[in-house]
């Protein structure tokens, strides 16, 4: 696992939106997307650079990690509408590629089941876009998640609820059902890059990197994975312990050939 320290959220942004230009420049490239406020910075910048610096998504297609069940995507809250709002109508990237799990139809549960395979049809995701829950949730894999679990209807804890109150009129308006790709179905992306900022993520970015793999902190499923990006702020790197041998290790990476 690569972990990269920076110390403003911007930082965090600009580093992340770099893996996603390469990818996205090196030929049709599948991406992963979160919602949240965690990426909202690499979005900023990939649509700063799309704006002024060329970079196209016309050759590209994306999955979003997650929905909200009982929100159409017309609803401001559906994360087929988050999306939209915050990166994909800014760039040149085909609406009709941009794919989502249904949470509205009459059977969501076959629903997710298909949105599984549909991925496992259309990928290997080449990157793909992570925040952490501060329970350590991946998407919405709350702990206890199978870490070999495929997409699939959850429930949500109280705590995700009243973490995303911020984003409704009040937490009653918070869904307690998501459809989620499960953590082995997140794990068939080629590179895993999350993004956390903030102190009250260090306790969760802790666990996930330096803990136990369990499915108590399910990002922690992160340490099996052979290519693991995480960048994190400082006020969110604050519990690692070895926080000062990653700044060291950023500052003598490992060559990558001889
Ligand atoms: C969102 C998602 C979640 C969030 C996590 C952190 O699609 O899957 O795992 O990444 O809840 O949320 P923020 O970034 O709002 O702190």
């Amino acid at each position: 696992m690569h972990v990269i320290i920076r110390q403003y959220e911007e930082e965090c942004g600009v580093t992340v939106a770099d893996i996603v230009d390469r990818a996205v420049r090196s030929g049709p490239a599948t991406l992963g997307l979160a919602t949240g406020s965690s990426p909202l910075s690499v979005y900023r910048e990939l649509i700063r650079r799309h704006r002024e610096d060329g970079l196209s998504f016309a050759d590209a297609q994306a999955f979003l990690l997650d929905e909200y069940v009982g929100l159409p995507p017309s609803h401001p809250q559906s994360y087929a509408n988050v999306i939209r709002a915050e990166f994909t109508a800014h760039v040149d990237i085909d609406d009709d590629r941009v794919y989502g799990p249904d949470g509205v139809g009459d059977d969501i549960a076959t629903a997710a089941t298909e949105y599984d395979v549909l991925l496992a049809e259309s990928g290997p995701v080449d990157v793909q876009l992570l925040g952490i829950g501060a329970n350590g949730h991946l998407g919405f894999n709350e702990p206890g998640s199978s870490l070999g679990s495929r997409t699939r209807v959850a429930t949500l804890t109280e705590q995700t609820r009243t973490d995303n109150a911020r984003f409704f009129d009040g937490v009653d308006d918070v869904p307690r059902h998501v459809i989620t790709q499960g953590l082995g179905t997140i794990g068939a992306a080629r590179h895993l890059v999350l993004i956390a900022t903030g102190e009250h993520k260090a306790a969760a970015v802790a666990a996930a990197v330096e803990g136990p793999v369990t499915a108590s902190c399910p990002a922690s499923v992160l340490q099996l994975h052979p290519h693991v990006t995480m960048v994190v702020d400082e006020a969110a790197a604050a519990r690692l312990e070895d926080a000062d041998f990653y700044r060291y290790a950023m500052r003598h990476p490992a060559p990558l050939h001889g």
